[in-house]
């Protein structure tokens, strides 16, 4: 696909090319003895890719031979360097995958904030890399859409972010599911109800700050339009606030909060996503919203369509009589219920289950199913042990999912029907025009 390629040719592209064969990995896959090492490289150490990069370099079988990070100082990428101080540094991504340096490594852990995890880990799988990314996997729907194709086109190993996927609260939540604790699922509701810790101004602040020595902005920036640099606004973790950067507080939460409800439900793509949110700032995500998803029937619902409702915002949670809790009892800031025949599970984000009504399960013995290291299980699955679970053919729908739920907070109090199988809105242009954006010269992702 050339740069030149318009937003409909390529949205036309991504929806038809899973079918296709041109693409192989098998010419890249090796097999691992015992005492192989995995070379990993890592993009963006500082923030959450510190515990990223030090979770799995856990491994006996992980060697970290890269560390990339677009800010030298001490909190990202030096810290990671003292370290690992034999791993070669970088503050580019495209320096690092590049024909020379990419043969040193065959995985990489893309923990950059949300508009570059796409850009990074699409040209890395295409050169056969085994990729570990952050949640929301991408920043648009097309993007999640080509992680996918493109774990599937290459063979390579992933697995998203959402590490509480691996934990035994959220695994236990979903066993209960599948063992038909409750019976068949009828509707859903999940929240987010905490303050937003981000600046909630119409516009940008003016002026631009000195850049210090440490910094490379252009490449922080990489494919979002240029905008001068200022201080703690947007590097480091404030960049969540913008909707250049990242999705919001739905982008930000629906990963983890969405995840067990996702699989519990066996839930796939919705069918359509219908939001109430106030109208949206110029560059700046909103302070709530209320998003509702109708999805198709699954296994878990009995075959029946199935609504589920996401609320965000402070304070902003469902009324205990609609999700079948008791009047006095405090749901906590955020969670999930599923709602089901005989019964309704709470989900809290992040707690062990519980069954309501309390009388009904009162001699009903939760049996905790244990964690799994969703780093370390990554790292042995490259090396061909075992498996990964959020893996992109998973987590790329899950990211679309919450990211139709952006594209109606943008349109808000209208139906917009999905139409999954063609990547595109069945009765809305506008919203179709949302799935992608524009994408900076130079840092353009390589599309499949
Ligand atoms: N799974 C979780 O629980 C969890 C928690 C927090 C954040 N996250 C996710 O992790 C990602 C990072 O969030 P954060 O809060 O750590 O952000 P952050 O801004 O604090 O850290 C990002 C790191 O990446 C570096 N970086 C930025 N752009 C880069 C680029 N183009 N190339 C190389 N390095 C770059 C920064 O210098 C910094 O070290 C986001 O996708 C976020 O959603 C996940």
């Amino acid at each position: 696909m050339t740069a030149r390629s318009t937003r409909r040719d390529f949205l036309k592209h991504s929806a038809v090319v899973g079918a296709s064969a041109a693409f192989t990995a098998a010419s890249w896959s090796r097999v691992y003895g015992a005492n192989d090492k995995l070379n990993i490289a890592s993009v963006g150490p500082g923030g959450k890719g510190w515990s990223d990069l030090t979770e799995t370099a856990k491994s006996p079988h992980v060697n970290v031979v890269a560390l990339c990070d677009i800010d030298e100082s001490t909190n990202h990428l030096g810290r990671a360097a003292e370290k690992f101080p034999a791993a070669k540094k970088f503050f580019d991504y495209r320096k690092l995958l590049d024909d020379a340096n990419a043969k040193a490594f065959d995985a990489v852990i893309v923990s950059t904030p949300d508009h570059m995890h796409a850009p990074i880990s699409l040209p890395a799988m295409q050169l056969g890399k085994h990729v570990q990314c952050q949640k929301p996997l991408t920043h648009t729907v097309h993007e999640a859409r080509q992680m996918r194709l493109a774990a599937k086109a290459y063979n390579v190993v992933t697995q998203m972010g959402n590490q509480i996927q691996s934990y035994s609260e959220y695994r236990t939540a979903v066993k209960l599911v599948h063992d038909g604790a409750i019976g068949k699922v009828k509707e859903v509701y999940s929240w987010q109800s905490g303050a937003m810790g981000w600046i909630l101004a119409d516009d940008r602040p003016a002026g631009e700050d000195p850049l210090p020595s440490t910094v490379h902005w252009d490449e922080w920036l990489g494919v979002a339009p240029p905008r001068p640099f200022k201080n703690k606004i947007y590097h480091s973790f404030n960049w969540r606030a913008w909707q250049d950067f990242s999705n919001g507080q739905l982008g930000d939460f629906g990963c983890h909060i969405l995840d067990p409800v996702f699989m519990a439900v066996k839930l796939t793509s919705p069918t359509s996503v219908f939001a109430d949110a106030p109208k949206l700032n110029k560059e700046i995500w909103h302070k709530w919203s209320k998003v509702i998803y109708e999805f198709p029937g699954t296994e878990m619902t009995g075959g029946k369509p199935i609504t589920v409702t996401w609320f965000d915002g402070d304070g902003h949670k469902p009324a205990n009589d609609l999700v079948g809790v008791p009047a006095g009892f405090q749901l906590p800031g955020s969670g999930s219920v599923i709602v089901g025949e005989k019964g309704s599970l709470l989900i809290p984000h992040v707690a062990p289950p519980k069954l309501f009504p309390e009388e009904k399960f009162a001699d009903f013995k939760i049996e905790m199913v244990p964690a799994r290291d969703h780093y370390v299980s990554w790292a042995d699955a490259c090396r061909g042990e075992g498996y990964t679970t959020s893996l992109f053919d998973y987590s790329g729908p899950l990211t679309e999912t919450v990211l139709l739920g952006t594209i109606a907070i943008r349109l808000p109090a209208q139906t917009l029907r999905w139409n999954a199988a063609d990547l595109k809105f069945a009765n809305n242009d506008k919203a179709t025009a949302l799935l992608t954006k524009p994408y900076r010269k130079g840092f353009e992702p390589k599309w499949l």
